[in-house]
């Protein structure tokens, strides 16, 4: 077996609010482990213990704010402890990495969401990344609206959470943005569907891939 089959596979999941992006993640995890794959299964902002603390200071309500430069560059922060400690070392061992979100969210968060020119956050992931990026991303798109009223029937709204409508909107439209320039690595599955049919949509390009990567 050469190195280029023991690595490991890394795959993204995202989407916007109410998407049933933790359903689906399970969802998914279990059909790797059923087809033998170890899976380290993990999210962003997050996934290691100074990830996690960051996720606090990102997600958390502040009354004095969050400049859009510092909110991008924590997350960042975050990804650099993950990748380091975690995501490289998993993926050398052969271990595949299953991500809730990654750095498509920076693009349309702090990028579509908070007016980031691309560029800037292009330079931060190259800095941080090198070379890394998803092998396979599922993007769970829905409309704002309906997203919105998913997500509304859970718990306190997070510093995300409570922007408004028009936020989501280009966060939306950014994700959607990214599809269309990489439909190679980016699928988008139609979450507004009742999850029996999204999930139909996720087994059968989570077996095309697996077919193709061995
Ligand atoms: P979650 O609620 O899906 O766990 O994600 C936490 C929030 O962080 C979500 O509102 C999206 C946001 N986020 C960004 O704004 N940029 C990023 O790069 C990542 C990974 C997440």
């Amino acid at each position: 077996m050469n190195r280029e089959r023991m690595a490991g596979r890394f795959i993204t999941v995202e989407g916007g609010e109410g998407a049933g992006k933790s359903s689906n993640l399970a969802f998914i995890r279990e059909l790797l482990e059923r087809a033998g794959r170890e899976v380290l299964f993990t999210r962003e902002p997050g996934g290691t213990p100074l990830g996690e603390e960051i996720r606090g200071l990102l997600l958390g309500h502040r009354d004095d704010g969050m400049s859009a430069d510092a909110e991008l560059l924590l997350m960042f922060a975050a990804r650099a402890e993950h990748i380091a400690r975690r995501i490289a070392p998993a993926l050398a061992a052969g271990t595949w990495v299953l991500c809730d979100r990654f750095t498509d969210a920076s693009y349309a968060y702090q990028g579509g969401g908070r007016g980031i020119g691309p560029e800037r956050i292009r330079t931060l992931e190259r800095l941080v990344q090198g070379g890394l990026r998803p092998d396979l991303t599922l993007l769970l798109d829905l409309p704002v609206e309906q997203g919105l009223e998913r997500a509304g029937a859970r718990s306190a709204p997070d510093r995300f959470e409570s922007e408004q409508r028009d936020f989501f909107e280009r966060v939306r439209a950014a994700y959607l943005a990214i599809a269309a320039r990489e439909p190679e690595r980016v699928r988008v599955i139609d979450a507004s569907r009742p999850l029996p049919q999204v999930q139909a949509d996720i087994a059968r390009v989570i077996g095309a891939f697996l077919a193709e990567e061995g």
